[in-house]
């Protein structure tokens, strides 16, 4: 079946081995692991199951660091609604590696691009989820210290002598056969990507100094990646480096969860109720009848639930496999094991909206200002 992934566009059914051919992205073996493990001294559930899948140049980040030359953490947001469980994803694998490593970690907010590519957002819309969103960056336990959010429209004037930089290098038909864009797209989505680009090199400038790179993203972004990557070097930049991670499983029957289709996700702003409808509404793999269900057993490989622990609610491994096998026996039924996902995600979300709240009265102090 065809499938198409752009950062504009998500659709079919996504095989991964061929995105990571098409994309040019190196599959992320156990040789790369075993070498970052060497200074994590343990390896993240998130790599050994497989969910971050790909790299760029991830070798290279890791060999400047043995020399002494710390990389610095990039990641972003597009702010086009709340956060869902899904994009928790990069930053909590990016909240390791900032720990691990103990390098600085930059944000970018992007409340342009949503505005310019959502006809039905307003600026004020995006720029008030650009707030809303940093909260959530800020509970997973980043420090003021080493980390900086950027949000675009608030940081203008020190972002657009560096995008334009970026800009005068990438033509009208890169923009157009990388983005799908259009002759009659807006002008500011054709620009939008240079903004992108920024937060890869405006550290070095800021610090007059060269500094490595890594971007922990979900896949779907590559494309801008890869004509950042392309420019940096004119620019006396290295290419930034990179690592992605598959799409978080929705909740029905699409592939990727979305902000745009509230019942395919859980929003880390849902409260307990609503969690217990998403779930208990989700689609499975079990049967039409708890008998059927007993003698053929269930089907967790096609489960969204099931998913939901392999992503972010089962941790251990064994468990996660007993679980895998009870439910192939027929011995795990659907209603219980929704019952203790709920559970879990409802005891997730009751701390993580805690530390939301509180992080209103710091956002100051990581917002990124002259
Ligand atoms: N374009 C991204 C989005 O729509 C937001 C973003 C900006 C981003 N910079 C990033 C995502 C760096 C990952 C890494 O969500």
């Amino acid at each position: 079946m065809a499938f198409k992934v752009t950062p504009y566009e998500v659709s079919g059914n996504v095989d991964y081995q061929k995105l990571i051919k098409e994309f040019g992205l190196k599959p992320l073996d156990s040789k790369t692991i075993e070498k970052l493990t060497k200074f994590t001294k343990e390896t993240h559930f998130m790599l050994r199951r497989k969910i971050f899948i790909a790299h760029r140049d991830f070798n290279w980040i890791l060999e400047e660091y043995k020399k002494g030359n710390k990389f610095f953490l990039y990641t972003g947001r597009g702010p086009s609604g709340n956060t869902h469980l899904g994009h928790l994803l990069p930053w909590i694998f990016t909240k390791w590696l900032y720990d691990k490593f103990k390098v600085d970690f930059w944000f970018q907010i992007t409340d342009d691009e949503k505005f310019l590519f959502n006809p039905k957002l307003s600026l004020e819309d995006t720029n008030h989820f650009a707030h809303e969103n940093a909260l959530d960056i800020i509970a997973l336990g980043f420090k003021p210290d080493r980390t900086k959010i950027v949000i675009d429209t608030e940081c203008a004037d020190i972002m657009y002598p560096l995008a334009i930089q970026v800009a005068k290098k990438v033509t009208f038909s890169v923009v157009k056969s990388v983005f799908g864009l259009q002759n009659d797209s807006n002008i500011g989505s054709i620009f939008y990507t240079s903004m992108q680009a920024v937060p890869a090199f405006m550290p070095s400038v800021l610090k007059g100094k060269v500094m490595p790179c890594l971007i922990p993203h979900g896949i779907d972004q590559d494309p801008h990646f890869r004509v950042t990557r392309d420019i940096l070097p004119k620019l006396g930049y290295p290419k930034p480096a990179s690592i992605q991670n598959v799409f978080f499983p929705s909740l029905t029957k699409s592939n990727k969860m979305s902000a745009s289709m509230p019942e395919t996700a859980v929003f880390t702003t849902d409260d307990p109720k609503t969690v217990k409808k998403k779930i208990g509404s989700a689609l499975t793999g079990g049967r039409e009848t708890l008998a059927e269900q007993k003698e053929k057993g269930g089907q967790p490989d096609i489960c969204s639930v099931f998913k939901y622990y392999f992503f972010l609610f089962e941790m251990d491994d064994k468990k996660l496999e007993e679980q895998r096998q009870l439910c192939k026996k027929g011995k795990l039924m659907c209603g219980d094991c929704k019952a203790e996902l709920i559970n879990r995600i409802n005891t997730f979300l009751e701390s993580h909206q805690k530390k939301r709240e509180e992080a209103r009265k710091v956002l100051d102090e990581y917002l990124f200002k002259r």
